[in-house]
């Protein structure tokens, strides 16, 4: 039965790694027409422990091959914390001398060696090296950032600063994060440190991001800070919050038409660690650990325990003189399409029904066009009366999930199962908002509002999917509803 259900939940087109425990993406890097993805992985259980760089390579973004782990534990350096990759190009750091190549990939990840206390390795900041992305050696010299005294000191993400020619890593610490800066990456000078006052500290902060995104209806880039407040969050939180601001090369300073809030970069329940792949041209995508730090231990699957979000490109929008982020799947998905289904359609005064019989258990990639406001009822129908149901209100502007009866409360007493989010009147585009959403196995993902909305969430239903109904209720509206199945991309049974 075990065995069923695990494969049952096992993704189609996300990323899960082949057997045992997977959290964060990190190092991601595209590089010489490959997106190499590293991720946190025990490679001998499905709990969080010894945690080891897994590794796997895509041309897609969706296609993925697992490889053998990069990088693994030592006793030097400790366990393989969360951490980033660039590619050296004027081998800055010297250590590319002598191999066939002048440059190559650095890795600057956190070495955590264990304590008594197992939720606090002492941490440092590292590096390896490597000239073909699958081969790694770690600096011989010791730690590029000794530990600080702190017990949370980790996830150091880099970046190239070109106006002052400096690499500059962001790195968290406690519930701040710190900025550094060096010519080489080997020697870090501290610069600043932001987060006092700012977002959400209910969690330790983990997992930092800065960059430069575009604006989509400006002529301009803004900088964007990225924390992810974790282990201590409650699960109603997803964790992911975003600052909007400037960058000097020292310092991040935050926009103060945002307050001190900090914005949600997702409204559902699942997804934290987001990183974005270094290297990649002009295209900023990243991807996220599509899960909890609450129950992430406790997912009901055997062999395998984790999987990623979707990718998502991402940039920016202003609207009323606030930016907010907006998430797209990047278009290599529209090759996935294989068949259309069918609907059933019965239409009534002001409400359409649209029936989706489901036989299939291919990923399902869900369009809904409106051209008016409207109250858009997605339910997802299990067999044996399992469902999930999303509302999507664009006269009250909110949209709620619920996730209370698909049948997981077996597995877990920590999920939280209903979620309601108001947002914005201007997020409508032309006074509606369209949904785009993705099923595939045991996630759920949803953008709405061309992507300034997303909702990811893990559902765990022991069911198959049987039907997929969608009602709309609004007056004079005129709806275009699609349904795809999607090729599968992940080469599992
Ligand atoms: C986030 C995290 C990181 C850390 C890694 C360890 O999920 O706690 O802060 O580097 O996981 O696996």
């Amino acid at each position: 039965m075990k065995k069923t259900l695990d494969q049952l939940w096992r993704p189609k087109i996300h990323f899960s790694p082949i057997s045992n425990w997977m959290n964060d993406p990190c190092g991601l890097i595209y590089w010489e027409n490959e997106y190499h993805l590293y991720f946190q992985h025990h490679p001998f259980s499905s709990q969080w422990g010894s945690m080891h760089w897994g590794h796997a390579i895509s041309k897609d973004l969706f296609h993925w091959q697992e490889k053998q782990p990069a990088l693994e534990p030592d006793p030097e350096n400790g366990m393989m914390f969360t951490g980033s990759t660039v590619w050296d190009k004027n081998n800055s750091s010297g250590r590319f001398t002598g191999i066939k190549q002048e440059n190559g990939l650095v890795a600057i990840y956190t070495g955590a060696i264990p304590t008594q206390d197992p939720a606090y390795p002492i941490q440092k900041q590292c590096a390896a090296f490597s000239s073909d992305g699958y081969n790694w050696q770690k600096e011989h010299t010791g730690p590029v950032i000794e530990n600080v005294k702190e017990k949370d000191f980790r996830d150091p993400k880099v970046i190239f600063y070109n106006p002052t020619k400096q690499w500059i890593m962001v790195v968290s610490i406690g519930t701040e994060v710190r900025f550094y800066g060096s010519e080489n990456l080997l020697q870090w000078t501290y610069l600043s440190a932001f987060g006092k006052g700012y977002g959400n500290h209910q969690g330790i902060w983990e997992c930092p991001e800065l960059f430069k995104l575009t604006v989509k209806n400006e002529n301009a880039s803004k900088w964007v800070l990225v924390v992810h407040a974790g282990q201590g969050l409650s699960p109603e939180y997803s964790g992911a919050q975003y600052f909007i601001g400037t960058f000097d090369g020292k310092q991040f300073i935050p926009d103060s038409v945002n307050g001190k809030e900090g914005k949600w970069v997702d409204l559902g329940f699942d997804f934290y660690a987001a990183q974005s792949w270094s290297n990649n041209f002009d295209r900023t995508i990243w991807i996220a650990w599509a899960s909890h730090t609450a129950y992430a231990q406790d997912l009901p699957t055997d062999n395998w325990r984790g999987l990623l979000s979707l990718p998502r490109e991402i940039s920016l929008l202003n609207l009323n003189n606030d930016y907010y982020l907006i998430q797209k799947v990047p278009k290599e998905i529209d090759e996935l399409r294989y068949r259309e289904i069918t609907p059933t359609i019965s239409l009534g005064n002001d409400i359409m029904n649209y029936y989706f019989a489901i036989s299939d258990t291919r990923a399902i990639e869900l369009d809904i066009e409106l051209d008016r406001k409207s109250i858009t009822i997605v339910n997802f129908t299990f067999k044996k009366n399992n469902s999930v149901t999303l509302i999507l209100n664009s006269f009250e502007n909110t949209l709620s999930i619920d996730r209370s009866a698909c049948g997981m409360d077996k597995y877990s007493n920590i999920w939280e199962y209903k979620k309601h989010v108001e947002f914005p009147e201007h997020f409508q585009v032309n006074g509606r908002i369209p949904l785009r959403i993705f099923w595939d196995s045991c996630i759920l993902e949803i953008f709405a509002a061309d992507g300034l909305i997303s909702s990811t969430n893990l559902i765990f239903c022991p069911e198959l999917l049987e039907q997929i109904i969608v009602k709309i209720e609004g007056h004079n509206l005129k709806e275009d509803v699609n349904a795809y199945h999607l090729t599968k991309t992940m080469n599992f049974n």
